[in-house]
């Protein structure tokens, strides 16, 4: 295994650091889905574990969610956004011993993420929860991702800059932003702090802040991946470059103002409600557009679909982005809303998103990765690329099936009244009537972490099958 290897007659890569995030992401995806499936368990069976409190839910619950969305989703972005920027920008990375910092300071973070909320520390922050010196770690590493990013884009040896590396970058800066903005916090001791702002304005700072992680962490970041892994895969350029600019620009204009979708019905001034509802329903064109750009860019190539598992990864999660992102913007109208919130609707919702787009894309692009890392032309098994593919999917549609179902049924339940004006429902039964789908949503699940356990063994099969018999991929650094 080299820790870095010539593409062509290029520049030499730095793909060791890329190595390390692509074997973590694989990882610390059966880590997040792992605790995942044990939260669904639990809410099955509230009984479970009961008396030990670091494995309660309310615990394990953001356990999950730092574990799946910044240690499965973000180590999946450090490894492909350095692997592109390197290819599109024909240069070797502005700095290994920075690169370096942000793949260890990045687990230091991880780690220190499963140690302190299983232990009680938080902000209570959703998707904000670590405290202020791990907030503080976060941001050294992310000031270093910048330099390391925007330095090879600087140094470049082609004038143009490849669009992925325009949603990289975007995800990059907004996440900084987002972070330094939402974490701003007074603190009172060690793993103790008080948020800067107070009443609805920290909901609102929350809430800018919880969109647009799904923005651009959960979106810009991973539709670089697209603008680079679908080309490559179906071996076809990009549909529409020009659509690809307008994408972006459309793009992250309209996310910054979405926020308040997810305050409707609070103490938020009901315009500013109003205005997050008109640009959710607005962000339906630009994310449209670009799935539709990924779609269509397999046109004359669409049999290739049949017996490519990696491809069909790719292009599944974008059927998955499109439907979240029609649902989302649904969603955001006030009076759907009404019925949507607090209900399983909105986990269906998220999950098509992070099972189905965040997910396989990942997925895909680590598929593609590690047997080009690894020296190899193809993964070990490409029959177990197969297996992952059905069992990932069927889980995804048992688990978001599930909760729509569920959360429909809950809000028609809770707002159903009596001709006396009395609650037909009450809470409890509405309770009752969902455990059959908890139960689905659990199998669901339990397929997604499946497929995951299958692609580690394929990995770890890949990397110790015969790594220096075939020379590296010959890997031409175009756009
Ligand atoms: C085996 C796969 C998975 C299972 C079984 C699972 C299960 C769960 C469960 C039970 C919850 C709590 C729901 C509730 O509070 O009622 C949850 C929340 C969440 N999960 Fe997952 N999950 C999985 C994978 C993922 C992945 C891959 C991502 C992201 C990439 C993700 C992102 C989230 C988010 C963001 C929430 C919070 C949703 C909210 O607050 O509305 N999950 N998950
Ligand atoms: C056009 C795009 C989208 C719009 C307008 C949108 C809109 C919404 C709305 C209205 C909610 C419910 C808020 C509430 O009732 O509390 C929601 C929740 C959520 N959405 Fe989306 N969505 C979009 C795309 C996505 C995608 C692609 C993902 C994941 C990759 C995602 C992840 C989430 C998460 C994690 C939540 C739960 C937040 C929480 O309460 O913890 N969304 N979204």
């Amino acid at each position: 295994m080299s820790a870095s290897h010539t593409a062509g007659p290029g520049p030499a890569y730095n793909d060791k650091v890329v190595k390390q995030f692509a074997i973590m992401t694989v990882i610390w995806g059966v880590v997040g889905m792992l605790v995942g499936v044990i939260i669904a368990a639990q809410l099955t069976w509230p009984e479970l574990i009961n008396g030990v409190s670091w494995l309660s839910y309310g615990r394990l619950r953001p356990l999950h969610t730092n574990a799946v969305i910044f240690a499965f989703g973000g180590s999946g972005l450090f490894a492909t956004s350095y692997y592109v920027v390197q290819r599109t920008c024909h240069t070797r990375l502005f700095s290994d011993k920075l690169a370096a910092l942000t793949f260890w300071g990045w687990q230091l973070v991880i780690v220190a993420a499963a140690i302190s909320l299983p232990l009680g520390y938080t902000q209570g922050k959703e998707y904000a929860e670590l405290e202020w010196p791990i907030d503080l770690l976060i941001a050294v590493v992310w000031v270093s991702y910048a330099i390391v990013f925007f330095g090879t884009v600087g140094t470049r040896k082609v004038r143009h800059i490849y669009v992925a590396n325009w949603f990289y970058g975007a995800f990059i800066i907004a996440v900084a932003l987002l972070h330094i903005v939402n974490s701003a916090a007074l603190p009172v001791s060690f793993m103790k702090s008080y948020s800067a702002y107070a009443g609805v304005q920290d909901a609102m700072v929350q809430w800018w802040y919880g969109h647009n992680a799904v923005g651009f962490f959960l979106t810009a970041g991973f539709l670089g991946m697209m603008y680079y892994f679908v080309p490559k895969q179906a071996g076809r350029p990009v549909y529409s470059y020009r659509l690809s600019i307008v994408h972006f620009w459309a793009l992250i204009f309209t996310y910054m103002w979405a926020g308040p979708h997810h305050l409707h019905y609070t103490a938020l001034p009901d315009w500013a409600q109003s205005v997050g509802m008109v640009f959710s329903l607005i962000l339906l064109a630009p994310s449209w557009g670009g799935m539709i750009n990924g779609i269509m860019t397999l046109s004359g190539a669409w049999h290739k679909l049949r017996d490519d598992p990696v491809l069909r990864f790719l292009i599944v999660s974008l059927s998955f982005y499109g439907m979240s992102t029609f649902e989302g913007p649904m969603m955001s109208i006030k009076t759907v809303n009404a019925l949507s919130h607090y209900t399983d609707w909105t986990i269906g919702h998220v999950h098509s998103g992070a099972l189905g787009w965040v997910g396989l894309i990942t997925m895909g692009a680590t598929y593609y990765l590690v047997p080009r890392l690894f020296g190899q032309t193809k993964m070990y098994s490409v029959k177990a690329i197969e297996l992952h593919f059905w069992t990932a999917t069927i889980g995804i549609v048992l688990y978001i099936a599930a909760m729509w179902i569920a959360g429909v049924m809950q809000g028609l339940m809770w707002r159903s009244v009596n001709a006396d004006g009395t609650l037909t429902y009450t809470f409890v039964e509405s309770v009752k009537a969902t455990f059959p789908f908890y139960v689905i949503r659990l199998l669901g699940g339990v397929l997604y972490l499946f497929g995951m356990l299958v692609m580690l063994w394929n990995v770890i099969k890949t990397a110790y099958n015969a790594p220096d018999k075939q020379p590296a991929s010959a890997e031409v650094a175009q756009a």
